[in-house]
């Protein structure tokens, strides 16, 4: 085990993944779309199936050569959904709209383009929209929603297009919103670290911005080189700083909404403290773009701490990744930054697919590594909790190997490792993706009981943020079968339900999730909030009376909800 000068200033990362995730809106009282939803609990359809035109076919073509797009759209098995006739076709009328609004250069028809913005990182879900739309401020996207909803057009936001769960993409025709050119930084406070923004600044610009101010963003995920905090915001990211800095429900202290009407909501605080009434912008925080556009957040920074350790451990067993954990909250306490988790089967897809990567504890494999990171203001004192936890670890048999980032080039190829899984994945084949909250000593029983239900078939890959009890589970095939995917779900599902767990930890539901809530919520609860006029005002759903009928079926609500004003 090397335990020497430890001591490193920061990480990198790459980036493959957003979270930005919205279904489009439009409440017009003319225009009442109501969700054509049908179940299908065997079958999978491809969106592919409902597109028309020659347009789609030459996207699907091109794609399929050059994307290697999996055609496994919706990727579960729940919800197979048919474009609502009632929503309009785009005219040459409106495309001339639209450019009086923004001005030629930000109506956006090239194929190329809109072939990138039509398909998710995953390339597993794929729309046929033939227009993207770039507006610059809060009143551009005000204009185009107000137009979209007396058009009855349907919409879908975008940001960087990164999501896991095909919550950033059209599913037919819609309007792409791409929020990118409003990338902003409006103001920061240097004393309270308050940052107020526009959302299509992107995660890892904002880092650095504040960085050299002494800060730093109180959210990091894999995806920061893309993804953008107006996504992050909708689809309440979490990623690896959540277990020191917590959820963006306690980050965010304000932010500016569009409604699907063109109404903008002012709630951009700058306050910690603000009792006056409901907390409205809550509601905005996961709604995955399902009440309105997040157009500018101001979000609460922490300072930078000048000291940062990274350690890559290895452990026998999950047992010993779990006493570790809660060894770690104990003995590390205020300094403990990070706490990841892999398996030997995600070290065996990241060193296989990913160049240059290499084993950091050769020449060993173990069943199961550790990545801590700690943060604090005095090196010398942090590095010697940290050195005196690590070897107290060792000797009590919970790490079988270790070693502690001697400079930042090393610190950054740990973080390599653990981030680069979904992006190894993706080189591997198809994946099927779970992103679930359980019990910690529950979570990886999952993992086996797949691995013994899929055999040969299929490789059961487990990791994710152990210290906030989320685990990642991946299955990797070399392509999409309904078969293995008729193994997993709703077995995962139900599991996970067993366990009180959610089936969203930190991706959000999209379009592959947001038939199966009622794994996670109760029927009373889905209704009680979907009942709630407020929100059925903010849905636009309020002259719209098929909430009544929808009430009878909850599973059907909730998926109207997040799917009525796409189609
Ligand atoms: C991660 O933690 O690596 C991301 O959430 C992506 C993934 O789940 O694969
Ligand atoms: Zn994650």
């Amino acid at each position: 085990m090397i335990l020497t000068s430890p001591h490193i200033s920061g990480h990198m990362t790459i980036k493959w993944f957003v979270y930005f995730s919205v279904r489009s809106i439009c409440n017009s009282k003319t225009c009442n779309p109501k969700p054509q939803i049908e179940h299908q609990k065997q079958n999978i359809q491809t969106c592919s199936r409902y597109y028309l035109g020659n347009l789609q076919a030459s996207i699907e073509t091109y794609l399929e050569k050059t994307c290697k797009i999996h055609y496994r759209s919706f990727g579960s098995t729940a919800t197979k959904i048919q474009r609502n006739p009632s929503y309009s076709a785009l005219t040459s009328d409106d495309i001339n709209h639209f450019k009086e609004i923004l001005g030629e250069k930000n109506v956006i028809q090239d194929e190329d383009r809109l072939l990138t913005a039509n398909v998710d990182w995953m390339r597993k879900y794929k729309g046929s929209s033939r227009l993207l739309l770039q507006p610059r401020s809060t009143e551009e996207v005000s204009q185009i929603l107000k137009y979209c909803n007396s058009r009855c057009l349907a919409v879908v936001p975008q940001g960087g297009n990164t999501g896991l769960v095909g919550g950033s993409v059209p599913v037919f025709d819609e309007v792409i919103i791409n929020i990118g050119s409003m990338n902003n930084i409006i103001s920061f406070d240097k004393v309270s670290g308050i940052l107020v923004c526009e959302a299509g600044c992107i995660l890892e610009n904002l880092d650095s911005f504040v960085v050299n101010q002494g800060f730093i963003m109180p959210l990091d995920l894999g995806a920061k080189g893309s993804c953008q905090i107006g996504g992050n915001v909708s689809t309440n990211a979490g990623g690896l700083r959540f277990v020191r800095y917590g959820s963006l429900h306690g980050n965010i202290l304000g932010l500016e909404a569009v409604l699907a009407n063109g109404t903008v909501l002012d709630m951009l605080a700058t306050l910690r403290k603000d009792n006056t009434g409901y907390d409205l912008k809550q509601l905005f925080i996961g709604s995955e773009g399902s009440l309105g556009i997040v157009t500018k957040v101001s979000i609460l920074t922490p300072p930078k701490l000048s000291s940062v350790n990274i350690a890559f451990l290895a452990c026998k067993d999950y047992s010993s990744c779990q006493k570790l954990l809660l060894e770690a909250k104990r003995k590390l306490g205020e300094v403990l930054s990070a706490f990841e988790f892999l398996d030997n089967q995600s070290m065996d897809m990241v060193l296989t697919h990913l160049e240059g990567v290499r084993n950091p504890l050769p020449p060993s494999t173990y069943d199961f590594y550790v990545l801590i990171e700690t943060m604090g203001s005095d090196e010398s004192y942090d590095r010697e909790k940290l050195e005196a936890f690590l070897l107290r670890s060792m000797e009590g048999g919970l790490i079988s190997d270790g070693v502690v980032a001697q400079d930042i080039n090393q610190a950054s190829s740990f973080w390599h490792i653990r981030e680069g899984i979904a992006e190894a994945l993706m080189k591997a084949g198809a994946v099927y993706k779970y992103d679930l909250s359980l019990p910690v000593e529950k979570m990886y029983n999952l993992v086996e009981e797949m691995r013994l239900r899929l055999g040969q078939s299929a490789k059961v890959l487990g990791y994710g943020h152990l210290g906030d009890a989320n685990l990642h589970l991946n299955i990797s095939t070399p392509q999409y079968d309904d078969t293995v995917l008729a193994q997993i779900e709703p077995f995962v599902y139900e599991w996970t339900s067993k366990q009180r767990g959610s089936i969203s930890a930190e991706h959000g539901l999209g379009l592959m999730k947001a038939n199966e809530i009622h794994y996670s919520k109760s029927p009373e609860t889905v209704n009680a909030f979907l009942t709630n006029p407020f929100v059925i005002l903010l849905l636009g759903l309020a002259n719209d009376h098929s909430m009544g009928e929808l009430g009878n079926d909850h599973e059907d609500i909730f998926t109207a909800a997040l799917i009525i004003k796409i189609h």
